[in-house]
């Protein structure tokens, strides 16, 4: 899709005009350029009875030069970022196939920039499938959208660089939907890895690391290297870095993610119904990917990392049991009771190599519990935190974006069932089934490093995990127009925000 922004001028091969509710009059601008039939033909709808600008109300006029849309969009002072980029996602969706890909919307009385903004941003994040696997795409027409915004000449270079910006993190959403969305037999560790060494290649200020098996052997990874050795693809340890040679003596981000590109539940394996929604379990690093892409690309000056912890968790002759103990990279031991919380273990190695960086704050993002699904449905990301400062930042990020990332307690005591192994240091499943996301929050806590403050007093790097296992796949629902089917991209937009906001 290409969006750009101009003043009131052509007329496209679909034009779209969004109607505030109660406009009884056709507004200044929406028929310039217009035949005098088809331009008498707007006036009577927008004045008829037929036509009140509620939401849903749509009418469509067929006049010689294009396809007029007439969409109600409510309620002027009841308009939010959230429900305009909706309505552009939504109006994207319903958009006719057969007739043109250039299409005008014309932003007349009562728009303003930010609300414009979201409306494109919504069509833009919709404009998305994952159909590379169909041969038979013959009757499709796949030519590129044109979007033409249109608005009064005082608004047009802001909205123009705005929505310059949010194309630009979009790349990101959907390069997170791509990895989220392919099969597991495609992605697999080392893939993921090729990928991101792929990416890095030609861009001046990226820098992408892999570490494969042998090395994640040397450097003593094996809360990766047990969950994923029972694959033929082993793990591998993938490091992002945005602009390393900037800023080296701040403190800057580390985010994590966890990477199991498929989650078969390993020994303690899974059932069958459902299991295909488990190559989706890599969507912690694929955000971390898509995030890296979207700050890349809209030419974010500071120092970021990411680390990516990828594995596939198969069972086999090779594969860890339950029972067995790990020796982790932070030298702590875990004894596994059920190889299927294997995220957890992953991230053990992740978060200590994180910790390793002295970074200024950490963030994990996992597809890490069903039990986060059970308190949160699709709507929200569980977000937990040892920091109420930063947890406190990332919930505005979210909100701002329309991201829920709804606060979770680190409760004492279930973090002391993850303390309470009899044979090791911790245990990598609690003591029942409540809980669970807490549990899991609990366990992910022993892995972030302390540090020395300026009054010498030892305190924990500060670090937010969020659980996306509810909102990686379906999101919101019902409620978000801005994915049809599969992956979301969740939190790109959010992580990007964040990073980038002062
Ligand atoms: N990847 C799953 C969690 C998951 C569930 C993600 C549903 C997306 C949708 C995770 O590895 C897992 O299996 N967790 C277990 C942990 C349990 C064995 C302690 C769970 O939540 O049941
Ligand atoms: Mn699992
Ligand atoms: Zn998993």
């Amino acid at each position: 899709m290409h969006v750009t922004v101009s003043e009131f001028l052509e007329t496209g091969d679909i034009m779209i005009i969004p109607l505030f509710q109660d406009t009884e009059k056709a507004p200044n601008n929406s028929t310039i350029g217009l035949s005098r039939s088809a331009s008498i033909a707007v006036k009577s709808a927008i004045s008829s009875d037929g036509f009140d600008g509620k939401e849903k109300c749509q009418i469509s006029i067929w006049t010689k030069e294009c396809q007029i849309i007439l969409l109600g969009v409510g309620d002027k002072n009841k308009l939010t970022p959230k429900k305009s980029r909706d309505f552009g996602a939504k109006c994207f969706s319903n958009l006719p196939n057969n007739q043109g890909r250039n299409v005008v919307i014309r932003f007349t009385a009562g728009w303003n920039n930010q609300n414009m903004a979201s409306f494109a941003e919504g069509m833009i994040l919709r404009d998305y499938s994952f159909d590379k696997y169909q041969k038979k795409k013959d009757e499709k027409n796949d030519s590129e959208w044109s979007i033409i915004c249109q608005t009064t000449k005082r608004y047009t270079k802001d909205l123009d660089l705005e929505i310059n910006r949010l194309s630009s993190i979009a790349t990101g959403v959907h390069l997170a939907r791509d990895l989220g969305n392919e099969p597991a037999n495609r992605l697999y560790p080392e893939e993921f890895g090729r990928r991101a060494l792929e990416w890095s290649k030609g861009k001046e200020n990226v820098e992408v690391e892999v570490w494969n098996f042998s090395r994640l052997k040397e450097e003593g990874m094996n809360g990766l290297i047990e969950v994923g050795k029972g694959s033929v693809h082993k793990p591998c340890m993938v490091f992002f870095r945005l602009n390393p040679t900037k800023e080296t003596n701040k403190q800057v981000p580390c985010i994590v993610g966890k990477g199991i590109t498929f989650d078969s539940g390993g020994i303690s394996i899974k059932g069958s119904a459902g299991m295909d929604e488990m190559k989706l379990d890599m969507h912690g690093s694929a955000t971390v990917f898509g995030l890296f892409q979207a700050l890349h690309a809209t030419g974010y000056k500071g120092r970021v990392n990411g680390i990516t912890c990828m594995a596939e968790n198969m069972p086999s002759a090779e594969a860890y049991r339950p029972g067995d103990v790990i020796d982790t990279y932070s030298g702590k031991t875990i004894e596994v009771l059920n190889t299927d919380a294997e995220g957890r273990n992953v991230l053990a190695d992740g978060l200590w190599k994180a910790s390793e960086l002295n970074p200024s704050y950490i963030i994990d993002l996992a597809t890490l519990t069903g039990s986060i699904v059970v308190a949160l449905g699709h709507e929200a990301t569980g977000l937990f935190s040892n920091d109420d400062s930063l947890s406190g930042r990332i919930k505005k990020a979210g909100d701002e974006v329309d991201e829920i990332c709804w606060p979770m307690p680190l409760l004492p005591a279930f973090e002391k069932q993850m303390t309470s192994s009899k044979i090791a240091d911790v245990r990598n499943q609690g003591k029942g089934r409540w809980g669970g996301a807490i549990q899991a929050a609990g366990f992910l806590k022993q892995f972030v490093q302390e540090r020395e403050g300026e009054n010498g007093e030892k305190s924990q790097i500060p670090w937010a995990h969020l659980d996306i296992a509810g909102t990686a796949g379906i999101w919101g629902g019902e409620s978000n127009a801005t994915v049809s089917h599969g992956a979301t991209g969740i939190q790109v937009r959010t992580l990007h925000r964040l990073i980038t906001s002062k």
